[in-house]
């Protein structure tokens, strides 16, 4: 059974309209799940009208495909903790790079597309040529990505003096193979092809190893929006509409949200896309930690709690790896029935994904209007009483003002140290993921709470219900 080529272009039309207003929703934790449905019956209906189009053969593999996808999807989702959704989503980027570069060798070799002339020819060309370089970048670069976030590759950035000007070096030569390769007759422009994707690979693969540490999660948005310019590529080469206009969508809401991080991280755009150097660190020693560190028990941390006034609390990655959400949400209802102004702080790269934090609180139903952002709260910092930093580091280390040396110095923080006191509670000593020591832990004003968070968390809701 076959749909006219009218009913699918409205179908096209109207799973576009759904995933603009998916991307939409997703804007606002108030809408996300929305969002989130949208995108899903406008993915439906986009795959039942390119499976049902004219032209679509072998229903039988497609269907089959689909099937065997969906159940190692669905499973792989119901199996991956919270904590290890950056990597499956650096992962499934690689797939859309991957899918690109087989479109486009599929497509160079397909005897129809041997049949056009003239510009029409040329297009189809540059469309395969760009396809597969933006496909195979995006491909090794996710899975460098996707080792670096699950501690396979080193997070910290590799580099060196010569790399702009090699890759700048390796762009011109691709660009001269693909003047060859729009020159060749039939298919002989395959070598072409193949030495590029080469080329292209290893881009890929420099591009991410040189960004790491606290600048991971521009390269995480980044490769989102590279794996949307690879798909609409896809689109072009196919002539899929549909798949032009999404991986559209997905590209520039991806270089968006990328522009947003370095904004947060206070880098430059431009020198994280092409790794010129991924921080703002300068040469030099570090600057010495002064203080010493010192602890409290729980029954201490209860009592501090009990007298202070304001609260506030910095929400970061070990509060998803503990999956502390729910008790600290139980014991900020137990601290406001007792008057007290409990707020959240988040910072725009606290875990290890975009809108971390919120999501793990909007799941413990926290209200949106105690959870604030990093700006809108670091103000209030010097008139708070107790700043609770649970499972958090690199988002309120202080040397990323004071100490040139370090690199992630530049990046905006939450200013915890301004507050009377700070609890910090985490299993140990140890550094968050940029691998930068913690002043904070050193001073005067801030106590060490050891312990797995949620476990912590437990004992000083029952101390504060005893
Ligand atoms: P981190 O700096 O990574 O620190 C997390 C801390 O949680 C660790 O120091 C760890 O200390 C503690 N922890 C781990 N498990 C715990 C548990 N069960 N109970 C209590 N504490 C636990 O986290 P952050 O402050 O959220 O900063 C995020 C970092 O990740 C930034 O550098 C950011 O650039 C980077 N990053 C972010 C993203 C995105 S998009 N958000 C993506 C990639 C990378 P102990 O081991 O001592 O407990």
């Amino acid at each position: 059974m076959f749909i006219v080529k009218e009913i699918q272009t409205a179908a096209y039309l109207f799973a576009s309209i759904l995933f603009i207003l998916s991307l939409s929703g997703l804007s606002s934790q108030e809408s996300a799940k929305r969002g989130v449905l949208y995108g899903i019956v406008g993915m439906i209906i986009a795959i039942i009208a390119t499976v049902l189009g004219q032209g679509v053969e072998g229903h039988v593999y497609i269907i089959g495909a689909i099937a065997i996808a969906s159940v190692i999807g669905i499973m792989l989702a119901r199996k991956v903790e919270m904590t290890a959704m950056p990597q499956l989503v650096a992962i499934l980027h690689s797939f859309v790079g991957l899918a690109a570069v087989l479109v486009g060798y599929g497509s160079y070799l397909d005897p129809t597309t041997q049949n056009l002339h003239g510009a029409e020819h040329t297009i189809h060309l540059v469309e395969v040529f760009a396809g597969v370089f933006i496909g195979a970048i995006t491909f090794t670069g996710s899975i460098i990505a996707w080792g670096k976030l699950d501690g396979k590759v080193p997070s910290k950035p590799w580099s060196f003096s010569g790399l702009q000007l090699m890759n700048l070096s390796l762009l011109i030569v691709c660009i001269v193979l693909g003047v060859m390769f729009c020159g060749a007759e039939g298919t002989s422009g395959m070598l072409y092809l193949g030495i590029m994707t080469a080329i292209a690979s290893f881009i890929g693969v420099v591009l991410v190893m040189a960004i790491g540490g606290g600048d991971m999660p521009v390269v995480v948005s980044m490769l989102n929006s590279y794996s949307g310019w690879a798909a609409s590529a896809a689109g072009f080469m196919l002539g899929n509409d549909l798949l032009i206009v999404t991986g559209a969508l997905v590209g520039s809401s991806g270089a968006i949200l990328s522009m947003h991080m370095c904004h947060a991280m206070n880098r430059s755009f431009f020198s994280v896309i092409f790794a010129s150097g991924s921080g703002n660190a300068k040469a030099g020693e570090k600057k010495a930690i002064e203080g010493e560190v010192t602890s409290l028990n729980h029954e201490e941390v209860a009592n501090l709690l009990k007298e202070a006034k304001s609260v506030v609390i910095v929400p970061g990655y070990g509060m998803a790896v503990a999956k502390a959400q729910y008790p600290i949400y139980e014991m900020v209802q137990t601290l406001r029935k007792a008057g007290k102004n409990v707020r959240f702080a988040i910072h725009p790269v606290a875990g290890r994904l975009p809108g971390h934090m919120n999501v793990l609180l909007a799941e413990a139903n926290v209200p949106y209007d105690i959870v604030l952002e990093m700006d809108e709260i670091n103000d209030d910092m010097p008139d708070t009483d107790v700043v609770m930093v649970i499972g958090a580091n690199d988002v309120v280390n202080p040397s990323a003002q004071d100490d040139p040396a370090s690199s992630i110095y530049g990046m905006p923080v939450i200013e915890a140290w301004k507050a009377e006191k700070v609890i910090i509670m985490k299993r140990s000593m140890s550094a968050g993921y940029s691998g930068e020591d913690n002043p904070l832990f050193y001073k005067p004003n801030s106590e060490m709470l050891y312990g797995d968070a949620k476990a912590s968390v437990e004992k000083l809701l029952s101390s504060l219900k005893g």
